[in-house]
């Protein structure tokens, strides 16, 4: 098993990564000290595949668990679903003490997280992540929250998990597009912080896509390495977790353009980051071998790295990135590469250069 300390003082925890993890989380979550009574909270298909042998494993050490399903997909994102949540949670008699388990991918992580860091002004919670993205990323650093009509993300809060639970078996069953889409935040993990996990990457990939669970564990724990890094240094992104935001500021605005849904997040932030590493080349100097070897690798890992645009649809987009968390003062800022592995964020970029950059 990899073990992955994230440190934040008194809210510090451990990411363990290996294959076989739900068998042992009611072991796991006892060894923490919580209450007796949790919630799992999980969506429609995860519930249907993992929630008996979760429910087991945490009934066999002693825990009285009850299982909260919510409809899959990015709509339970949303402050209905955290007031059903809560209803169901004051219904069994969550008391301080008691934890919620999130299992599921970054929609469930995400609201079970901020249902947590809520109820009753915050109990504990542990993640139990089941795709590739919420195992390299969104369980890791204690970004939570909902949407609103409004945008994405637009109510939450910072609240850490007691434990990540990244069970290597549970990606077996993830759809093909979704494992993808996943793999879009690997590489960003590459470009952004590590130039010899990119090239790791690069000789991998073939093993990568059959999910070779070897290849997998090493590459999954380092990734998690490196959010733990990254936010044991920054927890509320006043500075360096923008780098997390590598691709993000088009990807954004391309998924929230084209209707959440078109494109998954993967595949809008892999076509943000080949974007963001020609802009890189023209105001940066990132060298052009940098830049081929980027595309390349999104390319044979089968994510889409263009997106056609119709001048209804450029209008779109550049209204969405306008709106986007990350412009200040009317003006678009980005994560730019110096080269493969060295990133610098709040970079302006003209709005003119990103449309000839999109072509
Ligand atoms: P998701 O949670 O919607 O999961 C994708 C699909 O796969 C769903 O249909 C789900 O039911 C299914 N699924 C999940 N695990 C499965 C498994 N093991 N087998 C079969 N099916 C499975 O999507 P996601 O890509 O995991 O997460 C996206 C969300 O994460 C977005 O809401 C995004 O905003 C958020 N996010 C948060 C952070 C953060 O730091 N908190 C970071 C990145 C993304
Ligand atoms: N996924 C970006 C962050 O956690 O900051």
């Amino acid at each position: 098993m990899r073990n992955v300390s994230v440190s934040l003082g008194s809210r510090s925890y451990h990411i363990k990564v290996a294959a076989g993890l739900l068998a042992r989380l009611g072991a796991e979550c006892a060894q923490l000290k919580l209450g007796q009574r949790c919630a799992v909270i999980t969506d429609s298909n995860v519930g249907k595949i993992f929630a008996a042998a979760v429910l087991k494993s945490l009934s066999a050490s002693g825990f009285e668990p009850v299982l909260i399903t919510v409809p899959a997909g990015e709509k339970s994102k949303c402050l209905t679903i955290v007031e059903k949540c809560f209803d169901e949670l004051a219904a069994h008699r969550l008391e301080r003490k008691s934890f919620i388990v999130a299992l599921g991918g970054g929609v469930v992580g995400d609201l079970a997280g901020f249902v947590a860091a809520s109820y009753l002004r915050g109990i504990p919670f542990v993640q139990v992540p089941t795709t590739l993205l919420a195992q390299v990323d969104s369980s890791v650093g204690g970004k939570t929250g909902v949407n609103l009509r409004a945008g994405k993300n637009l109510v939450g809060a910072f609240y850490q998990p007691q434990l990540v639970l990244c069970d290597l078996d549970t990606l077996k069953t993830l759809p093909q597009r979704e494992y993808i889409s996943g793999l879009a935040e690997v590489i960003k993990y590459g470009i952004i912080y590590d130039a010899v996990l990119f090239a790791q990457l690069e000789r991998n990939l073939p093993k990568l896509l059959v999910r070779d669970e070897k290849t997998l564990s090493q590459i999954i724990a380092r990734c998690c390495e490196i959010k733990a890094e990254v936010v044991g240094q920054d927890e509320t992104e006043s500075g360096l977790r923008a780098i997390l935001n590598f691709g993000h500021t088009l990807g954004h605005a391309i998924e929230n353009s084209s209707g959440y849904g078109k494109f998954l997040h993967g595949e809008a932030i892999s076509i943000g980051q080949v974007a963001a590493a020609k802009l890189s080349q023209k105001i940066l100097g990132l060298p052009s071998g940098d830049v081929e070897r980027i595309e390349k690798l999104f390319i044979c890992t089968g994510l889409p790295v263009k997106i056609k645009l119709n001048p209804t649809a450029r209008k779109k987009l550049f209204a969405a990135m306008l709106l986007d968390k990350k412009v200040s003062g009317g003006e678009v800022k980005f994560v730019l590469a110096k080269k493969i592995g060295k990133v610098v964020w709040g970079q302006k970029v003209p709005l003119p250069l990103i449309e000839i950059t999109l072509g």
